[in-house]
């Protein structure tokens, strides 16, 4: 029996939004793109790699061995030439490349193209001076700051590979990530602005350098002047030794294949996997997708992204994508909240942003605020709305489009992760016609194919799971140090595909719809029904902001639903109280989706427990649901929330 769910509910009601006729007119990409790319794929992206600067032609496209890819075969190219050096030579070096914004007010640095070539060639001749060389790792621990552009660029340019580490990330992080890497520099700082406040890094690097060997040199970025321990011979300033390096650098092609960076991400269990990117192919998909998705013209566009340079967003749409493609861009250091909660507003006033990427916890936050924040600032310089990192609710972005968009730039909901490298599925702001929440479909270039628990594709309508049939420019090359665990975690579970880990489905209209991690699917009385659909059937509801539903063992049914809420306002404000409230959502969502979705509990919560990364941790709302053991919560950014949210269901047993 097929259930009726939240989503075909929505999708089948839920109106289409038409691209803007004069966008459309004049979009970069027109919908022949995705026929120019059926007919021949590898065509296709050799074109998309033409738009890039190439010391020596490739010979081959790909040579695709499953589950190995080496795309452009044969090529080489500079990455860090292709960001800067082209530009510069274009004419182009007095154009704003980044609008940086510190936390504190009024903290503002611009760095044109040519002062960021000058400002990378020196931090290239400097890293060189410390002896690293093509081939080499380097960790970058820093917080926002133009530095931590200029150090992943540098590497790039001297063939060395980057590891940045989220600058939330413990010192245990940086010992784990450096030793795994073998890294043999450290680029950080004294600290940074965070929350209001500064905060530090150099003490998480020296305490993990205690167990880290192989580091022979640190470099210190000074940001807040606090007082920092210093290692003779080991440290250096980075305004000793960069700023008397020669300003030029006469960079050397690599290989396509040449690692670029190493990306640690968490997996569900076990330790951080590295995930290995190369240089062409990643370079080629980033830049072309920035291009295309977001309609793109780096004459006159200024572009916000606003994800940290420590996650893969920040490397593909803040650093590599943009770069390569020569548009201006904003980069604020700070949280949302700092000096008001219409600091990002205010900063798309001021730089005129006419392109914001960023997440939909974001916008669920934003959302929360009310909307006479953004409602009190002018946005008409936006154009085109991004979102990436997690389903978004068509709540969300409904409101993301109305109040943020004013109703009249599309919004474009992007699906890729740290091993894809760039985005996948994706509208496209001129052609598509999108429906609000579905990321719709992939991009020309990409396949990808839906199939059942027997990897049997499901064809044009149906859920399932989520898999590449095809490989992609840029793919992850493998897991550092690690092979068989590339082949197992991605590549054994539908054998000849990889699988993403993602539930998602077709609508009757083939349209692609997200239904976030497999993991999160929930299994109630056989019935397969995703925390996302019930999570936007809550959001649905006027008073609530935020929600999260995780499936807890249950005797009966298998699985049982308990969602965790945050509601607009504070708590005491429902005329209701809590209980009444958390039976009128129960009966609200069976409403939405059907009484075999109601909640079996809902907890009325003041903040939802999160990653750094901003993403909900899950699995420990399922070890709050379940009533076990905390788990591991030190990459959570507020351990307080678990506190609460756990005291409140410790409340709620005592009473029941
Ligand atoms: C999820 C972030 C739905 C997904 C770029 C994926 C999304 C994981 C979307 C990767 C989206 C990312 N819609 N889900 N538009 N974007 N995800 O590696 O579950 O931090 O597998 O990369 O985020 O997260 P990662």
């Amino acid at each position: 029996m097929t259930q009726q769910t939240g989503l075909e509910a929505l999708s089948s009601e839920s109106r289409r939004f038409e691209p803007p006729a004069d966008l459309a007119a004049k979009a970069n990409v027109s919908a022949d793109a995705y026929e120019q790319a059926a007919a021949d794929r590898l065509a296709f992206w050799a074109e998309q790699a033409g738009r890039l600067e190439w010391a020596t032609p490739w010979t081959e496209i790909v040579d695709w061995q499953p589950p190995y890819a080496k795309w452009f075969v044969g090529g080489t190219l500079n990455v860090a030439v292709n960001c800067l050096d082209r530009h510069v030579a274009a004419g182009n070096g007095e154009r704003v490349a980044l609008h940086w914004v510190g936390e504190p007010d009024g903290d503002t640095r611009d760095l044109t193209y040519a002062e960021l070539l000058r400002q990378v060639s020196m931090t290239a001749n400097a890293l060189t001076e410390l002896g690293v060389q093509a081939g080499d790792r380097v960790c970058i621990y820093l917080p926002m700051v133009p530095e931590a552009v200029i150090s992943m660029l540098a590497c790039a340019r001297i063939g060395a590979a980057h590891s940045v580490v989220f600058g939330g990330f413990s010192a245990q992080a940086l010992v784990d990530r450096i030793t795994d890497a073998g890294a043999k520099v450290v680029i950080t700082a004294d600290g940074g602005y965070r929350r209001g406040s500064a905060s530090a890094l150099k003490p998480a690097v020296d305490e993990a350098l205690e167990r880290c060997p192989d580091v022979t040199a640190v470099l210190v970025v000074k940001r807040t002047r606090q007082d920092v321990a210093w290692a003779e011979g080991r440290d250096h300033w980075w305004a000793d030794l960069v700023d008397r390096q020669p300003e030029s650098h006469s960079a050397q092609a690599f290989d396509a294949e040449q690692p670029l960076f190493l990306l640690y991400t968490s997996g569900t269990t076990g330790k951080p996997k590295g995930i290995l990117h190369t240089s062409g192919g990643y370079l080629t998909q980033c830049a072309w997708t920035h291009w295309a998705v977001f309609d793109l013209k780096p004459e006159s566009d200024v572009y916000w992204c606003t994800a940290d340079v420590g996650w893969v967003t920040g490397h593909s749409y803040l650093v590599y994508g943009p770069l390569a493609n020569g548009v201006t861009q904003v980069m604020y250091e700070g949280t949302p909240d700092a000096g008001g909660r219409d600091r990002w507003w205010s900063i798309v006033e001021q730089y005129k942003v006419s392109i914001l990427y960023t997440a939909p916890t974001a916008i669920r936050t934003f959302m929360k605020w009310g909307e006479d924040l953004p409602g009190g600032r002018d946005l008409s310089s936006l154009r085109i709305l991004g979102s990436v990192g997690e389903p978004i609710n068509p709540e969300a972005w409904m409101w993301y489009r109305r109040v943020i968009g004013g109703d009249r730039c599309p919004v474009v909901d992007t699906w890729w992760q740290t091993e894809t490298g760039a985005m996948m599925v994706s509208p496209l702001p001129g052609v598509t016609s999108c429906k609000p929440g579905s990321a719709m479909g992939p991009l020309p270039g990409i396949s990808v194919d839906v199939v059942d628990g027997e990897g049997r594709s499901v064809g044009e309508t149906g859920g399932g799971f989520l898999t590449l049939d095809e490989p992609w420019p840029a793919m992850l090359r493998g897991i550092w140090n690690d092979d068989s665990r590339y082949r197992d975690t991605y590549w054994s579970r539908f054998p000849g595909r990889y699988f993403a880990g993602d539930g998602a489905k077709w609508d009757d209209e083939h349209v692609l719809w997200l239904l976030g991690r497999v993991d999160d699917v929930m299994n109630i009385s056989g019935h397969r029904i995703s925390t996302t659909e019930v999570e936007s059937a809550l959001v649905s509801h006027p008073k609530v902001a935020e929600a999260a539903v995780v499936g807890a063992s249950d005797e009966t049914t298998g699985q049982a639903i308990v969602a965790f809420v945050t509601v607009k306002g504070t708590v005491d404000d429902l005329e209701s109280g809590g209980d009444e409230f958390a039976q009128e959502l129960r009966a609200h969502v069976a409403k939405e989706i059907g009484p075999i979705a109601k909640p079996r509990q809902i907890v009325i919560s003041p903040e939802l427990p999160k990653t750094r990364s901003g993403k909900i941790m899950r699995r420990l709302l399922v070890d709050i649901a379940e009533r076990r053991e905390l788990g591991d919560v030190t990459t959570l950014a507020d351990p307080a929330v678990v506190q609460a949210i756990d005291d409140t269901m410790g409340a709620a047993a005592a009473k029941g």
